[in-house]
């Protein structure tokens, strides 16, 4: 599945072109696992919205790059951890097979750390103001951690979470990168307002972009949606379309999209819109 619009296309092979050079050439297969799972594809949605995002404050150069990578290499490392056989057993990934099926949990592990901590060196090279920098430094490692906390909070799950709770998982393990990713020009402009509605707003965007993943994951076949599906329930994971529904739960998606939509048009944060509309169109 792709965000297919033209321009965005030279952003996309300029990423992922940048993605590869990222990882030096040396001879170990643990960087070419990193280089696997990172040509893998996916729909780069947070690349794309952190460019958005600066471009909607008025950035004219090119210092979404730093920001932009570090988040998908973060982003393609939890991806690596999650399909691990502890964790979600899931061996199928971007249409391809796991990074663990291919090379090794020992390997993926290690593949899944060095993305990770490249995604802070990547960042460390912005050249950004010092007070900018270090801002971007701090929501980015309160971020990643946030998703740490949410992926824990997932597999330890206690049976019988309410709907707040669950949104809460939601808000962390996938909302704190799209925060991260929304707030990345109003940091670049030090404009405070802006960045804490944005930071609030990632959330919303994390709790209704899982909704769709769990009704993805319960509803779409494996070729559908290019990783192995049915996960949720056969690991008695906590999700909102347990407790909702599914009518319940598609229209909580539908209201969230059209809140998420109206206020990031209301900010004048067309780009980042855009893209979340594209997003909406094609299905997480
Ligand atoms: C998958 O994220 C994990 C979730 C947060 C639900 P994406 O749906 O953005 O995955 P890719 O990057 O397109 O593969
Ligand atoms: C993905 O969560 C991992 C993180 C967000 C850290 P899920 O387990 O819900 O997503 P998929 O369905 O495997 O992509
Ligand atoms: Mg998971
Ligand atoms: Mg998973």
């Amino acid at each position: 599945m792709k965000i297919v619009k033209e321009t965005n296309n030279d952003f996309l092979k300029n990423l992922n072109m940048k993605l590869q050079e990222c990882i030096e050439s040396i001879p170990l297969n643990t960087a070419n696992a990193m280089r696997y799972s990172l040509s893998a594809g996916g729909k780069r949605v947070r690349p794309l919205l952190v460019r958005a995002s600066c471009l909607d404050c008025g950035m004219k150069d090119n210092s979404f790059w730093e920001p932009a990578i570090a988040v998908e290499l973060f982003h393609t490392a939890s991806l690596i951890h999650d399909d691990l056989p502890p964790i979600d057993d899931s061996s199928t990934r971007r249409g391809k097979p796991s990074c663990h099926v291919k090379y090794g949990q020992d390997l993926a592990i290690l593949a899944g750390d060095g993305l990770i901590l490249k995604s802070f060196e990547v960042l460390s090279k912005s050249q950004l103001e010092s007070d900018s920098l270090i801002r971007l430094f701090k929501v980015f490692s309160n971020a990643v951690y946030k998703v740490l906390l949410g992926e824990a909070m997932d597999v330890e799950a206690l049976p019988h979470m309410n709907a707040k709770q669950i949104a809460q998982v939601y808000k962390y393990k996938t909302g704190a990168l799209f925060s991260f990713c929304l707030s990345v020009g109003p940091i670049m402009i030090s404009n405070m307002k802006l960045f804490e509605k944005t930071i609030k707003l990632g959330e919303t965007i994390g709790i209704w972009f899982q909704l769709l993943d769990d009704l993805k994951d319960a509803t779409l076949t494996e070729k559908e949606t290019g990783k192995t599906v049915g996960r949720d329930s056969l690991l008695n994971r906590p999700t909102l379309l347990k407790i909702l529904g599914l009518e319940r739960a598609q229209l909580l998606a539908d209201n969230l999209y059209r809140a998420v939509i109206k206020a990031l048009k209301r900010e004048r944060m067309i780009n980042s819109a855009n893209i979340i509309e594209e997003l909406g169109k094609v299905g997480v």
